[in-house]
């Protein structure tokens, strides 16, 4: 879905909820945590699975914003806006603001005023491959980059799994390479006991356990998608474009070869004794010609069959792939001024490295700030 503003004229006066609350913990909506704004009606533009995004400027602050509207089942809590409330970060689209509307037919809908971004990772690719040139290496670092930095803050911090990262939910701004995450639309708090879906995430970007049907998967599926995000980037095209559910893992298999047993345990021990044909990997330097050793070494680290060897975001950012962002002595000026401005070396004790013991995280910030 791709959204574009085209104003109507008149302005539209909302009293409308804050995005995030005074009191965190609530999750009542009240008289006090609520503002009046205003705005240039718009027309919807684009229309996706779950509902519509608009752009419109708040009049009040004068801060752009996209505004996406969903179907309210009365019956349940929005999961979406309850997961958003919660998440502050630099690389997670911010909710502004969210309110309710009855239609006409008594049906409700929920609002939720976003952060605005240019335009998603899906239209920027699209950019290089018409004109048939590459995205360039630095590029793609600046976003895997600050992927990762945002899945460190979601899975250890907030412990919530996004379940649906692909290129059309990353929204990224071409000018300063900023790259947030939104649509959180199929995100989830995962709790070691229970079961969750497997039916989720995007048919190219899901983790081979989902395509087993595994019930107890973790946060480690985005890493798989993100390895995907990655890959396609450079490829310029998907990695594994399988056309049904099953052929997604035959594409997979294809490039990674057949799972061993030890693998096809970890990601679902029901297929122990199912038949696979033996099929052997394709190095990914030959899948990869153009790439360095630090690339190919990284994308292997995120696309690994067993989730519990896959790399986590901690470890993803500590990859040598990202040493080019963190030198010091003789590093391209571009390069960084982009870190700079965007603050990438700059990170939170309490937003993320929360789960690590003081020991841990003092190691880590020697990795990571070196
Ligand atoms: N904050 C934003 N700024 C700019 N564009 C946005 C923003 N949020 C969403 N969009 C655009 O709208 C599209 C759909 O938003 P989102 O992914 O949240 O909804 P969706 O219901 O999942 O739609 P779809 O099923 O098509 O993905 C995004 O892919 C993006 O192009
Ligand atoms: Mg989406």
């Amino acid at each position: 879905m791709e959204i574009q503003a085209i104003t109507n004229g008149g302005l539209v006066h909302k009293q409308v909820f804050l995005g995030h609350p005074s009191n965190a913990s609530g999750s009542q909506d009240r008289e006090e945590d609520s503002v009046s704004i205003s705005y240039p009606a718009t027309e919807v533009v684009g229309h996706g699975s779950f509902g519509v995004v608009f752009t419109t400027q708040i009049n009040e602050t004068g801060h752009r914003v996209a505004i996406k509207k969903v179907l309210q089942d009365r019956r349940f809590k929005n999961r979406e806006l309850e997961i958003m409330k919660q998440l502050i970060h630099p690389q997670v689209v911010d909710l502004k603001y969210y309110f309710y509307e009855t239609d006409p037919q008594g049906e409700v809908y929920l609002n939720l005023i976003l952060e605005y971004m240019p335009q998603s990772l899906y239209q920027r690719l699209r950019h290089f491959v018409t004109q048939r040139s590459n995205m360039p290496r630095i590029e793609i670092k600046f976003y895997i980059y600050q992927l990762a930095k945002c899945l460190n803050y979601l899975h250890t911090h907030a412990k919530v799994c996004h379940r649906d990262i692909k290129p059309q939910n990353l929204l990224v701004d071409p000018q300063t390479f900023a790259l947030k995450l939104c649509d959180f639309g199929s995100a989830k708090q995962l709790k070691p006991s229970e079961p969750n879906v497997s039916y989720i995430c995007s048919r190219y970007y899901r983790a081979p356990e989902l395509i087993f049907g595994a019930t107890n998967y973790t946060v480690q599926i985005d890493i798989w998608s993100s390895g995907c995000v990655m890959a396609e980037l450079i490829l310029g095209q998907p990695m594994f474009p399988g056309e049904s559910g099953i052929d997604q893992l035959v594409e997979i298999i294809k490039i990674l070869g057949t799972p061993t047993k030890q693998e096809i345990c970890s990601m679902n021990p029901n297929y122990m004794e199912h038949k696979f044909p033996q099929i052997r990997p394709i190095p990914l330097a030959k899948v990869f010609k153009r790439e360095d050793d630090e690339t190919i070494q990284f994308l292997s680290d995120m696309l690994r069959y067993d989730p519990t060897e896959r790399f986590n975001a901690l470890q993803c950012l500590c990859s040598p792939y990202f040493d080019e962002l963190r030198q010091t002595d003789g590093q391209d000026p571009e390069v960084a001024s982009v870190v700079q401005n965007l603050n990438l070396m700059d990170f939170s004790d309490q937003l993320e490295f929360d789960s690590l013991t003081l020991e841990e995280s003092q190691a880590v910030k020697q990795r990571l700030l070196s």
